[in-house]
């Protein structure tokens, strides 16, 4: 997967795309970033990249020119054309349903967004999608883009060492993850399930689902809606709340 990112501060990323997932798959050739600076694109003298909004009021916005040059100039660096997403708190929230449909696509360009905010024709005319990775105000999209490419990299073949992995992992199956533990069975007086030493695996994947389902139905019941359970385990869902 190609992934074109436009920043204004491509500093920014150079620690977290090295190392662990994303690093690992950039060095396995899985995944192939290239960052551009829409600064780069501009054709003034002193290279101004933001300027006054229109109608008054605090901060600055991002022109319009520069985004659109910077964008007409990537997408003939590769193949196929990318899908363009602007990363702004008033997209789409990311979801583990939006990393899949972003992860199937074979290049996105991503554009971080600073100061105020971007001039709306960039939304209105070079944008095909705006993704949110929280109710919450970045001071720009740069974190944002990180966020989303972690997301997007470990649904790539090849990046995780085994792909159940993913399967398991929270959010799956519209389900958090089961506790885990690992050595030693007992640490500062606390020990794991009898269960996970059984050796027992029918035991284990039933215990497993069953603290899957519970977790969900105490930390997050807005996923339990929409999750795939059984009549048994909606059952045991309300028994279990109940006696809390
Ligand atoms: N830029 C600023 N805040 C953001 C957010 N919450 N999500 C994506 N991009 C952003």
């Amino acid at each position: 997967m190609r992934i074109d990112i436009l920043t204004l501060f491509p500093e920014m990323f150079a620690g977290p795309f090295d190392a662990s997932i994303i690093g690992r798959a950039r060095a396995a050739g899985v995944l192939d970033i290239a960052l551009h600076n829409p600064r780069d694109y501009t054709t003034d003298k002193h290279h101004i990249v933001d300027d006054y909004a229109y109608g008054g009021g605090p901060g600055m916005v991002m022109k319009p020119d520069p985004i659109f040059a910077c964008v007409d100039a990537v997408q003939p660096m590769a193949e196929p054309s990318g899908k363009v997403v602007l990363l702004t708190p008033q997209g789409r929230l990311l979801n583990h349903r939006v990393v899949e449909e972003l992860a199937a696509e074979a290049r996105l360009i991503l554009i971080c967004g600073h100061y105020e905010g971007v001039d709306e024709r960039v939304r209105e005319s070079l944008v095909d999608d705006e993704i949110s990775v929280g109710d919450y105000v970045l001071s720009g999209g740069e974190p944002a883009a990180m966020v989303l490419v972690d997301a997007v990299a470990r649904h790539q073949p090849g990046v995780l060492g085994s792909e159940l992995s993913l399967e398991e992992e929270s959010h799956a199956q519209g389900l958090l993850e089961y506790p885990q533990y690992t050595r030693p069975p007992e640490f500062r007086g606390m020990t794991i399930p009898d269960v996970l030493l059984s050796g027992h695996h029918a035991e284990i994947a039933k215990w497993r689902r069953r603290q899957s389902v519970l977790r969900t139905a105490r930390r997050r019941p807005d996923l339990l809606a929409s999750a795939e359970l059984t009549a048994d385990e909606r059952r045991m869902v309300e028994q279990e709340l109940a006696g809390e």
